[in-house]
């Protein structure tokens, strides 16, 4: 493996492998001294162009706790607000001998284009509405530790349903794609004005609300309303969008007691998802942040130490 580009490219020995590993690194969270030496000398850029509060200090710690040297870099601050071109900004990095770039854009496609102009190991951590690899494995880490504390098995003819805003999330594609080669069946449930074109083709089934599934899934996992990439009204008002796709109280009350409820953060509390439903005890928000230092350490292991 030299790059993690997409879900898509992965072959199931490599998910099984990062999961595994992911597992392995999660146990240095319960230690006082989190350090690995595996990935001393080496150097990880994070590049981002795009906010982030979990995936960038996420990445960093992973690297960090594998003794790798982290720089983090955003376009603010970088010569790409003079007018650098994202080309010559990668082969700059690249030509100071970094071993990997982690790399947050809006453009879709960006980072596998960029994959073909460097030396180094690209990772894609979000580019536009296309992947979002690490969060799908992640989710995947997050969700197999909810089954497995309760003698659950694995995901293996689980039902995930994926609500919100589908349209404009990478971390739709890359959980569709994921899920259903872990053996879950997964349900995507938005207004058919949030629908991604061709979603039909994407072998999941698809529901028109979320009462037609609360009661049946495993994991309810949420999706933010990206208002940032909307650019006009998608649904009539707000109200009326967690009427029908609120992860609210009274839908609580219908999911399984041993169902997980998710959300890849930043939540907007209130509207997607309920605060009730954030807090509940069947919430893995939190686990989901702690699994993505886990899953990032295993990707750059694999990368930077295979
Ligand atoms: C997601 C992203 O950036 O794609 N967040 C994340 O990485 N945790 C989802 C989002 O922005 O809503």
């Amino acid at each position: 493996m030299k790059h993690l580009l997409g879900v898509g490219d992965l072959t199931d020995g490599e998910i099984g492998s990062v999961l595994e590993g992911a597992k392995r690194m999660h146990r240095l969270q319960d230690e006082r001294i989190k350090k690995l030496p595996d990935l001393k000398g080496r150097t990880v850029v994070n590049l981002f162009f795009e906010d982030s509060t979990r995936t960038r200090s996420s990445f960093e710690i992973a690297a960090k706790w594998l003794s790798a040297d982290a720089i983090n870099m955003s376009a603010r601050g970088s010569s790409v607000s003079k007018g650098e071109s994202l080309r010559d900004t990668l082969l700059t990095l690249d030509a100071m001998g970094v071993d990997a770039i982690v790399m947050r854009h809006p453009g879709s496609g960006t980072v596998v284009q960029a994959a073909n102009w460097v030396r180094a190991s690209m990772v894609n951590a979000g580019d536009g509405t296309h992947e979002h690899p690490t969060q799908a494995l992640l989710d995947a880490h997050a969700m197999l530790r909810h089954f497995e504390a309760r003698g659950l098995g694995d995901l293996s003819g689980k039902c995930v349903a994926i609500t919100g805003d589908l349209l404009h999330s990478r971390v739709v594609r890359s959980n569709v794609l994921l899920l259903g080669r872990l053996g879950a069946k997964v349900v995507l449930v938005a207004p058919p004005t949030l629908l991604p074109p061709g979603v039909a083709t994407w072998g999941a089934e698809l529901a028109g609300d979320l009462d037609e599934v609360i009661a049946d899934v495993d994991v309810a996992m949420m999706l933010r309303v990206q208002r940032e990439r909307m650019q006009h009204g998608y649904f009539p008002s707000e109200r009326e969008y967690i009427e029908a796709f609120g992860l609210t109280v009274a839908r609580l009350a219908k999911l399984k007691p041993t169902a997980a409820i998710a959300h890849p953060g930043p939540m907007n509390r209130g509207l997607e998802i309920s605060s009730a439903a954030a807090d509940d005890p069947r919430s893995i928000v939190l686990d989901q942040v702690s699994a993505g230092v886990a899953v990032r350490m295993s990707v750059l292991h694999h990368l930077l130490a295979g």
